[in-house]
């Protein structure tokens, strides 16, 4: 049998694939090293200790890369894929990088009917954001749409980073943003 036509090219996602060393969160000696051990040591099995893992390196880093998760498992004694799972799992945790503020707005029913469309327009038109998930120029802001934060009866609740604000209309976006450090 004749061999048929050389393969296709590889199709690469990206224009150029830049590949930045990654620095490792739980290096010999490092504060987040020993956080770690701290609470490896309270339970029997190390992989209870994943999601406060996970949590460390997204402080630490912003989000949770293929070589983190990689990393995290050899720390635990778990495959990548495994610490994957529990990635993907989770919408706290971030796969991709995100703005410095993450901004979470509520569009559930409830928060829809109260005008929550028109906060998410204010916030991605004063972040300067183009689309929902994609992160502003400047590195500072991501903002996305979220399912109920359980604050209905205070439309439109938003959470950024681990912080809430409540009853949040268009007007009061700016003042929102410049608060923010
Ligand atoms: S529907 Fe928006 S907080 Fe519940």
């Amino acid at each position: 049998m004749s061999h048929g036509p050389s393969a296709p090219a590889q199709a690469h996602g990206g224009a150029h694939a830049h590949h930045v060393p990654y620095v490792p969160v739980f290096t010999d000696g490092s504060a987040r090293l020993k956080e770690l051990k701290d609470i490896i040591s309270r339970y029997p099995d190390k992989r209870a200790a994943l999601l406060p893992a996970l949590w460390m390196v997204q402080q630490e880093r912003g989000w949770i890369s293929e070589d983190a998760m990689r990393e995290v498992g050899d720390q635990l004694g778990c495959t990548a894929a495994y610490v994957k799972g529990v990635v993907t799992f989770y919408t706290m945790y971030h796969q991709h990088p995100v703005g410095k503020h993450f901004i979470q707005v509520c569009t559930t029913s409830p928060c829809l009917c109260a005008g929550a469309d028109d906060v998410v327009k204010a916030f991605l038109e004063h972040t300067g954001c183009k689309e929902l998930g994609l992160t502003s120029p400047d590195g500072k802001y991501t903002v996305i749409e979220v399912e109920c934060l359980g604050a209905c009866g205070f439309a439109t609740p938003v959470q950024i980073n681990e912080d809430y604000v409540e009853s949040v209309t268009p007007e009061k976006v700016p003042g929102i943003l410049a608060g923010l450090k």
